[in-house]
């Protein structure tokens, strides 16, 4: 039975959803959670449904054994897309949220009408995606561009050395880092074959950020849209509906650990409290790649990162 003080568990093919980890701990300050970076099996965008579906399986499997989530937030897009249906019926006691692109909200966004969504190629040639665009048929036109490749250049590029780091936590600034790279060659060719970007009559005023990854480069694809351009993404928002799932499930703990002692999730016996909110991160890779991701990115020590085995 789960308990306030248990964690909430998030997952991701890698570091891209420390994006959504950074708006969940904004949101719901006072919880725990657990982040698993299944690195050694990233990307997920190029490998196929079955695939990814297996490994969401599995790991939502050992996050529930092993750390006894609350909840858990599937912080991937392509994850979500595979197996989100699958994982809510398997755990239909979990309070579970999945990520998808945002373009319902970009339509609330744009004037010229033209969206851009970008994401990895699971996600976007998804039945799920696919219907979602179907939904939405008719009130604007969506301009949709897989992009092989930028994910897997963006995990890398976690690994640059110091001084080219931008401010700990500063996600926007974490661009001008990797300006002139593979990232910025990628996100330019990706950018350029979707046409126009701008606030004239038919040029696409409003590009989604499908993948939890992409926020890293935000700059470069500033630099590259322009200032007017909106670029959407889904971390608060996500945040938001975590917050609200929990509240409804009675397991939000929105006080002090201290304020609250002597609660708990299902009524019974009293937990010990820590005083301080834990932030577990864990990986399938390289520890080295998560400790330079969650410093980088979360402003976060190098001893909350662990690695780990799930088969
Ligand atoms: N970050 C993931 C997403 O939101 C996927 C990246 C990948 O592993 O290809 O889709």
């Amino acid at each position: 039975m789960p308990l306030l003080s248990s964690p909430i568990g998030v997952f991701d093919s890698g570091v891209g959803g420390l994006s959504v980890l950074r708006a969940l701990r904004a949101a719901l300050p006072h919880e725990n959670f657990v982040y698993l970076a299944d690195s050694a099996n990233a990307p997920y965008g190029e490998r196929g449904d079955a695939y990814v579906s297996a490994r969401t399986h599995a790991i939502t499997q050992y996050l529930c054994e092993q750390h006894h989530i609350k909840a858990l937030v599937v912080a991937c897009n392509t994850a979500t897309a595979a197996a989100i249906h699958e994982v809510r019926s398997s755990h239909p006691a979990l309070p579970l949220v999945g990520l998808e692109p945002a373009i319902k909200p970009a339509l609330a966004v744009t004037q010229t009408g033209r969206v851009g969504v970008i994401g990895t190629r699971g996600t976007l040639t998804s039945s799920k995606f696919g219907k979602l665009l179907a939904s939405l048929e008719g009130q604007a036109e969506f301009v949709v561009q897989p992009c092989d490749g930028l994910a897997h250049a963006i995990e890398r590029s976690v690994n640059l050395p110091e001084t080219a780091l931008g401010t700990p936590g500063d996600l926007a600034g974490v661009g001008s880092a990797v300006a002139g790279t593979e990232t910025g060659a990628l996100c330019a060719r990706y950018l350029q074959a979707m046409g126009a970007f701008g606030t004239a009559p038919g040029q696409i005023d409003t590009l989604v950020l499908g993948c939890t990854h992409y926020i890293f480069v935000a700059h470069e694809l500033r630099a590259l849209v322009g200032p007017k351009v909106q670029l959407i993404e889904t971390g608060e928002p996500v945040a938001r509906q975590t917050r609200r799932l929990l509240e409804a499930a009675g397991l939000l703990r929105e006080r002090a650990a201290a304020q609250v002692a002597g609660e708990d999730g299902d009524g019974g016996a009293q937990e010990a409290f820590t005083a301080t909110p834990e932030i577990r991160l864990l990986t399938t890779g390289p520890v080295a790649m998560l400790q330079a991701g969650a410093l980088r990115w979360l402003g976060l020590p190098a001893d909350c990162c662990a690695s780990v085995s799930v088969p």
